[in-house]
């Protein structure tokens, strides 16, 4: 089972020329509401491309009483991912404040709402059952940590992405997401401030990835357009490119990559292989407006590596 342990929000999403500057206004349209965050998106990923492969993927997470919690859980059902970890309360649904731009780029706030009300304890015994245990940076870092340290004891490989990198995160806080991931997935950005928490200064994001990994763990690097590099413990480097194609939106694109990695680690694919695949998964994400409506299933994926 690949299991996810995350968030869930509502995107609130605003087409815009250019990403507003500190006190300006920008005129949008229109806008749409869509199904996002960063757990329920790379639950969503794995479970397209593990379509037919005889992988469950679940979610733990939290939504409110209210009726985008349960629109949000029946987007997952219908995109068959199991919801039997997620539950329901007081909290509002967490909300995102997505503004993409006409280049792809995005800017977003999260209101996390009920997301920050997730505990370890809503998964009772499940951990057990998770081969592949996916976190992000949306939950409480402290029950992601429980999760994780208490599913990978069980056998799980932990695969953490340190998205969205935390204001205020302290060197033994994330010392210790280290010690319990298998697998960290970082964009440029994330690898340079993970880098700075630790005390050093790398002079790019692909020396901070490299620094990440050294001795402790594989540390990916996702590099939008520039595709991806990997770094195993032991220094050795694997590099995928991305798709050419035209960005419509960049939102989600890192889950994508994210859920696509778990989907393709679960089914046993060595690592650069699984690279590759979530590389080009996350190029056909962003041909289509929205986190989710561009993920690939299992065929579509197929059918972009062997062409
Ligand atoms: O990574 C994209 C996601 O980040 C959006 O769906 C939004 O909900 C935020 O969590």
């Amino acid at each position: 089972m690949i299991l996810v342990f995350g968030s869930i929000n509502i995107d609130w999403v605003a087409r815009v020329p250019s990403i507003p500057r500190p006190g300006e206004t920008v005129l949008a349209r229109a806008y749409e509401t869509l199904f996002g965050g960063k757990g329920a998106n790379q639950a969503v990923a794995a479970a397209r491309a593990s379509r037919g492969a005889g992988i469950e993927v679940a979610i733990a997470a939290r939504v409110g009483s209210d009726a985008f919690g349960r629109a949000a859980v029946a987007n997952l059902a219908a995109n068959g991912v199991s919801a039997a970890f997620v539950s329901a309360g007081p909290e509002p649904t967490g909300c995102a404040f997505v503004v993409v731009e006409d280049s792809g780029e995005n800017a977003i706030t999260v209101a996390s709402g009920a997301n920050s009300a997730l505990t370890a304890a809503s998964l009772g015994h499940a951990f057990t059952a998770a081969d592949v245990l996916v976190l992000q940076m949306e939950a409480p870092f402290a029950e992601s940590l429980r999760t994780a340290t208490r599913a990978r004891a069980a056998g799980a490989q932990v695969i953490w992405n340190f998205a969205p990198a935390p204001a205020g995160f302290g060197r033994e806080e994330l010392l210790s997401l280290l010690a319990a991931t298998d697998i960290l997935v970082v964009n440029q950005h994330e690898a340079v401030a993970a880098t700075r928490i630790l005390g050093t200064a790398p002079e790019s994001a692909e020396e901070a990835a490299s620094a990440i990994a050294d001795g402790r763990l594989t540390a990916v690097l996702s590099a939008g357009p520039r595709g991806a590099i990997a770094f195993t413990p032991d220094g050795i480097r694997h590099v995928a490119p991305a798709l050419a194609i035209r960005p419509v939106d960049t939102t989600g694109a890192g889950d994508t990559f994210v859920g696509v990695l778990a989907a393709e680690v679960a089914q046993g694919r060595e690592l650069p292989g699984a690279l590759q695949r979530a590389c080009s998964a996350a190029s056909l994400a962003c041909t289509k407006a929205g986190a989710q409506a561009g993920m690939p299933d299992r065929a579509e994926l197929e059918a972009a590596c062997s062409g």
